[in-house]
């Protein structure tokens, strides 16, 4: 054995004290007592599963202005999440063998967590879906337009779909349908406009086309970022290889409540009504909704401090992805069962690989929290190349420490480990 942890140990349902061995960076022993010459003991402080968030924007290579792997991956490590993957929607873009290699490359020498990235399939690489698999996680489709995105046409969904299918690798979706949002094409000068330009019937149209093309194929197929009723009705009834994912910005913010700085909550999908909100709660806490995400999609202040038209959509949220999540925990919007199974287990499970559980075999991935540390959110204190957060003022738990395959990554506000510590995982 290498280290032994001991602490508050959640386990079926329940904490207990408990001491974790870890031999290699992975779980060798969980008992009531058990110490190496090297044991750490967090007390009271609760022993967690890291997070795993399956929807980042790193921006590296191409807007390294935003964001790159190593101010990216430290936001990832100072919010207890241990494994990320990258979103292809950067300069060049992920979608040739080439580029996924040199993506790869960087984050090899730059992330501080575990990566992994996917291709984005779009009109021009179609036909390459095939020799991308071996490099990739999975794929990407944007099926409208959006932020630096890469849109694949509806008349090549079919053919997309069954060739990923043969691949077996996931297949992720930005659900907007481009002729829709064509359709509803205005200015904009508010948030309010932003939905109406960007209608819930886009979004319904678009997870309409992914349900009826996705018929029969087994490969596992993702919506990404949840954000209407429409939509929520949609996917009520889905075969057991569709997933869908929410956003905390969907969670926690209506389009009533932003009065002030409007451009840096434009995000697409849009931020919607409070029923909209309300809806992806309830599927929440009624099990319709399999994993919580960030999409953190960074953009400088200067980018977002322009008029609303002119303004690009989308806003940080690796680093406070599980703290206001653990926070929603306290205050008993969700459970932990829950908060665990949608931030931990199901994206390890989606993504294969073995993290997202205390459990032998598994990765030693933990945090170590208190939740009686609340904390209020502040950009000053967040390590997004960015320098802002939509969350400013919100109450978040955040981890004390946190641990990568045994490694200890982050104690006490401390960065513990250097640029290259994170591994590339199941590619
Ligand atoms: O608002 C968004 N921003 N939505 C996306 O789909 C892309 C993202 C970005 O990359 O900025
Ligand atoms: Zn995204």
């Amino acid at each position: 054995m290498d280290l032994t942890i001991e602490g508050q140990l959640y386990r079926d349902g329940a904490f207990e004290h408990g001491s974790i061995a870890i031999k290699q960076g992975k779980i060798v022993a969980i008992k009531k007592t058990i110490k190496t010459d090297n044991h750490l003991n967090v007390g009271n402080k609760l022993i967690l599963p890291a997070g795993i968030d399956l929807h980042v924007h790193f921006r590296d290579p191409g807007f390294t202005h935003k964001e790159d792997f190593w101010t990216g991956s430290q936001a990832a490590a100072f919010g207890g999440i241990s494994c990320v993957f990258d979103m292809p929607n950067t300069h060049p873009p992920t979608t040739t063998i080439d580029a996924l290699k040199q993506k790869k490359q960087i984050a090899s020498k730059k992330s501080v967590v575990d990566f992994g990235v996917y291709a984005a399939v779009c009109d021009e690489n179609i036909g390459r879906i095939g020799e991308l698999a071996p490099l990739c996680n999975g794929f990407k489709i944007f099926l409208g337009s959006t932020t630096h995105s890469l849109k694949l046409s509806n008349h090549h969904l079919q053919v997309a779909l069954r060739e990923i299918n043969r691949t077996k690798k996931i297949t992720l979706f930005h659900a907007e349908d481009e002729f829709c949002l064509k359709t509803h094409m205005d200015r904009e000068q508010t948030l309010v406009d932003h939905i109406r330009c960007r209608a819930a019937e886009c979004e319904e149209t678009a997870l309409k086309n992914i349900l009826t093309n996705a018929a029969g194929l087994s490969s596992p197929i993702h919506i990404c970022h949840l954000s209407s009723c429409e939509g929520f009705e949609m996917i009520r009834k889905r075969s057991p290889n569709i997933s869908v994912g929410v956003t905390p910005h969907h969670l926690f913010f209506d389009v009533q409540s932003i009065k002030t700085k409007q451009t840096f909550f434009k995000v697409n999908p849009p931020i919607r009504s409070s029923f909209d909100r309300d809806a992806l709660w309830y599927g929440v806490n009624k099990r319709h909704i399999d994993i919580f995400e960030s999409d953190h999609a960074p953009h400088t202040e200067e980018e977002k401090n322009v008029d609303f038209d002119s303004a690009p959509s989308g806003l940080p949220g690796v680093e406070t992805l599980y703290p206001l999540l653990l926070f929603a925990m306290k205050k008993g919007n969700i459970t932990l069962d829950m908060l665990l199974a949608l931030l931990c287990e199901r994206p390890a499970q989606l993504l294969g690989i073995p993290k997202g559980k205390i459990e032998i075999g598994r990765d030693a991935d933990f945090i170590a929290v208190d939740l009686k540390k609340t904390e209020k959110i502040a950009a000053e204190h967040l390590h997004s190349k960015c320098g802002w957060t939509p969350f400013e003022g919100f109450p978040g738990i955040f981890p004390s420490v946190m641990f990568i395959r045994g490694e200890k990554v982050v104690d006490d506000h401390q960065l513990l480990v250097k640029q290259g510590f994170g591994n590339c995982v199941g590619v």
